[in-house]
């Protein structure tokens, strides 16, 4: 059926109304503290985005325990020391007319461990990671158990710092996503195997949240549409839009649709990766690489470039034809991640009943303002997908890298915010 409404109608998350159905998706900010505490820098970063009218803020991921911990200056939603700068931010981006979700998450076998001062990573089970090079052992039951744990204790912890609500982090390969999908769960308990034994750990989490949160407090799910990994065993758009039914049933609130694992080729961030490699190598994680694998990327950066480019290639939309699966079957809103950042393509992913809620990462980096831009038919700066953002993670903050992008966003936001045209649509 054809959706009526427009990008600025309001639309109701569980028990919160949004006042438009443009939000800003997960990017992990590298702005906090080595150890994950809220700076200046992080709030700063989310009161433009706020500023700019925007319906919905999630946080970029945060880990609820030290495994969970992907990069160094990510949030961390840990322990309760973290709660008083949690409660200045939420404050923040409240004062501001805003929302802002907490999305949680635990690495696992998708980080070095070194960076993040570990030796070692877990996963479902010890299934080697070829992106980073990553032999991660097997998680114990009573490891499981206290994983669950800390998730529903992190959960409260954002509850109680003022979020206005929390994603659970289940795509891109991360712990819940890794049990989800067989290639990388091959467990032989009750964790493992089976479709119920598979989503097991996922449904549990989502019942201990619940039940430290409460059932007016929205809990929204990221999860994949495919995991794309060929000649693997991943999942498949039908088998995830199960999932998904499950989790409605048993009563998330909401679902953010995206796709693929790491070593998929990360096609959860599709762009354009000419001169990715060498950002990385010298801006990024390259440093804390295995030296083999530095100067092997190094040496043949064009040609991993090149793979990249086919692999995991931008197309406008690129995770609609999978949303709009969940959109068919769901009662909850669906909400729709990637290559979106034209008002035109938006409304159209609405308009062609794909998805309830269009979700934007990477163009809220070069326009923070980019809702009230679309809302007042104002051009801002435009995304490129240049991915030189995502080469950085860990080491350089979440800013637009794209020198041209970067220079229109400086100067845009140096003019006053409301100096422009009335003509809402
Ligand atoms: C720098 C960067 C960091 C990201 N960090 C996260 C994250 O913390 N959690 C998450 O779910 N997705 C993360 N993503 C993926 C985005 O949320 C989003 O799914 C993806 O970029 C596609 O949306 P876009 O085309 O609007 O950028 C990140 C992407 C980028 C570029």
């Amino acid at each position: 059926m054809k959706n009526t409404q427009t990008l600025f109608s309001p639309i109701t998350i569980g028990k919160l109304t949004l006042n438009g159905r443009v939000i800003k998706s997960a990017m992990v900010e590298t702005l906090c503290s080595k150890e994950g505490f809220v700076t200046a820098g992080l709030i700063e970063h989310y009161q433009q985005i706020a500023r700019g009218g925007t319906p919905l803020i999630i946080t970029g991921a945060a880990n609820y325990n030290s495994y969970g911990r992907g990069v160094p200056h990510q949030l961390s939603v840990d322990n309760d020391d973290k709660i008083e700068g949690l409660s200045k931010l939420t404050q923040a981006v409240h004062e501001l007319g805003g929302k802002i979700f907490a999305q949680i998450y635990h690495t696992s076998r998708q980080a070095l461990p070194a960076p993040v001062g570990r030796t070692d990573a877990v996963a479902p089970s010890a299934v080697y990671e070829p992106s980073l090079g990553v032999s991660p052992r097997a998680l114990t039951l009573t490891e499981i158990k206290q994983n669950i744990l800390e998730f529903a204790q992190a959960a409260k912890r954002c509850q109680l710092a003022g979020f206005d609500g929390v994603q659970i982090h289940a795509a891109h390969g991360y712990l819940i996503s890794g049990f989800l999908t067989p290639h990388t769960n091959r467990r032989k308990d009750q964790y493992g195997g089976s479709f119920d034994n598979r989503i097991r750990f996922l449904l549990e989490i989502y019942q201990a949240v619940r039940k430290e949160v409460g059932a007016d407090f929205p809990l929204i799910l990221k999860l994949n549409g495919s995991d794309d990994l060929l000649f693997r065993k991943g999942l498949r758009t039908s088998e995830l839009v199960k999932i998904a039914l499950r989790l409605e049933q048993v009563g998330i609130d909401g679902i953010e649709i995206t796709a693929g694992h790491y070593e998929s080729g990360t096609t959860f961030s599709r762009g354009r990766w000419s001169g990715f490699t060498k950002t990385m190598l010298k801006h990024g994680l390259g440093p804390s690489l295995a030296p083999f694998r530095r100067i092997g990327m190094g040496l043949f950066a064009p040609l991993v470039d090149c793979y990249f480019n086919k692999i995991s290639k931008f197309s406008v939309g690129f995770n609609l034809n999978y949303a709009k699966e969940f959109t068919k079957v769901l009662s909850i809103p669906v909400i729709c991640v990637g290559g979106l950042n034209t008002k035109q393509a938006m409304q159209q992913a609405l308009d062609n009943g794909d998805c309830d809620i269009v979700a934007v990462a990477r163009g809220f980096i070069a326009d923070p303002y980019l809702y009230r831009n679309m809302q007042q038919n104002m051009a801002g700066p435009q995304c490129t997908y240049c991915n030189k953002c995502f080469a950085r993670p860990g080491v350089q903050p979440l800013n637009c890298y794209d020198p041209k992008v970067a220079a229109q966003r400086t100067a845009m936001l140096k003019q006053p915010l409301f100096i422009q045209k009335s003509d809402a649509s």
